[in-house]
């Protein structure tokens, strides 16, 4: 085989390679309406250039051969300067602009479409580096791990309590800022970006936060679970039958919250959050080993289905995880463990972190083993988190100070972990 014919085999086999596999963030497999007029307008654009690219090929092909250099011929005529030639890739490409900004602007009409009353909304807020989500009709509240129905149309209500992030599920449509609300006057509405769309298929979509938002930026992943109707609503009543006696009276920090209130901006929750103890020095992370390779791909089934002989089904040590969680830790100023509590939401609320794919927005697959590994060196993990270790303090978002380390052992590390995993 000769070299160039080499080359152009391995070219096409990379060509070809890039066709076979699954890409969980991929935007030509739409599962939304909304991904459906995005694809379709990319789908037609991309034949026309085609249609286009071949005649320019037919037309260099002829006149390649037809104009070739031969001996016995003399050079073909010279043209300077040709009125319809100059008028033709003049007019040619400007018809097609337009032909290519008349179904674009459409598309853009069509899903920026004002809101029927009819959606189910959801509210989207962002945080640096994770997403809250909030069902206000049911007052339920999770975070990282977003559950739709399938085949009602949604509209998220999006915002954000810091610095600009912006929504992107590849499969589902396209991105939308969440900008922190600005203080309206009084009789106002605050300003909310919104999404709106149906999902086609159930499935589980990964997502990523699609504007520069800080060190964390490209660690803040979403996933969206689209379950059917009837499951959705299963998970629902799931959420909201959580065990909120226990956590509430253990956690006499988050005692002042409310429960859910959609239309309260979520940045008033962090300011009511109590002064961390005295700050230590923040330590160097240690350097840890991370496989996040399991973490990005799609998992229908909840790896940390916990069977009744592994060590973090222990109920003894699940009562000593709570424990170490709410009383021997201050784990509970920034976070909820109870699905119907909105606040606190400094960190995720980690109401039914036991059933979710992953941790840390995306980054670890959620083990207790990985569990373990987060909350005991969180930086190591994801660089910029604002989530202290065992070790290792870490800066207060928007504050002076830091937050101290946690001061668990790895004892009570390994029992927080096994709590936290039976949080379902
Ligand atoms: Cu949030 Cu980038």
């Amino acid at each position: 085989m000769s070299r160039a014919r080499f080359a152009v085999a391995t070219l096409l086999l990379l060509v070809l390679a890039g066709c076979g596999a699954e890409y969980p963030q991929s935007s030509i497999s739409p599962t939304s309406d909304f991904a459906e007029i995005i694809h379709s307008l990319y789908v037609s654009v991309f034949w026309w250039t085609m249609v286009i690219l071949a005649v320019v090929w037919l037309i260099l092909a002829y006149i390649l051969v037809r104009f070739r250099a031969r001996d016995d011929r003399p050079h073909p005529k010279q043209i300077h300067g040709h009125l319809g030639l100059e008028i033709g890739w003049t007019v040619g490409p400007a018809l097609i602009v337009v032909a290519i900004a008349v179904p674009t602007i459409q598309a853009v009409f069509e899903t920026q479409r004002e809101r029927t009353g009819e959606e189910y909304v959801v509210e989207v807020i962002g945080h640096r580096y994770w997403w809250e989500f909030r069902y206000p009709e049911e007052g339920v509240v999770t975070a990282n791990e977003l559950h739709l129905p399938v085949g009602r149309r949604v509209a998220l209500r999006m915002h954000s309590v810091d610095v600009v992030h912006s929504f992107w599920v590849p499969q589902l449509g396209g991105k939308r800022d969440l900008n922190p609300l600005r203080r309206v006057p009084q009789g106002e509405n605050p300003r909310y970006n919104w999404l709106r769309f149906t999902i086609t298929e159930p499935g589980v979509y990964m997502g990523q936060c699609a504007e520069f938002c800080g060190h964390g930026h490209s660690l803040m992943g979403l996933t969206v679970v689209a379950q059917e109707e009837g499951e959705f609503r299963e998970w629902l009543g799931g959420m909201g039958a959580a065990d909120a006696a226990t956590d509430t009276a253990a956690a006499p920090d988050t005692a002042g919250a409310t429960t859910t209130d959609a239309d309260a901006p979520a940045e008033t929750a962090g300011t009511a959050a109590p002064a961390p103890p005295d700050g230590q020095a923040a330590q160097e992370e240690p350097e840890i080993e991370v496989d996040t390779a399991a973490a990005r791909t799609p998992a229908a089934d909840t790896p940390a289905a916990a069977a009744a002989d592994e060590w973090w089904a222990d109920p003894g040590l699940i009562e000593e995880g709570r424990r170490g969680f709410h009383e021997v830790s201050y784990c509970g100023l920034c976070h909820s463990t109870d699905p119907t509590r909105a606040v606190p939401n400094l960190g995720p609320n980690l109401g039914n972190l036991g059933s979710r794919a992953t941790i840390g927005a995306g980054r670890l697959e959620n083990t207790p083993g990985n569990l373990i590994t987060w909350i005991t060196h969180p930086r190591a993990v994801k660089p910029d988190v604002y989530m202290p270790g065992t070790e290792t303090a870490a800066p207060r978002l928007g504050q002076e100070g830091e937050w101290p380390v946690t001061g668990l052992t790895p004892e009570q590390v390994r029992a927080v972990a096994a709590y936290l995993t039976s949080l379902k």
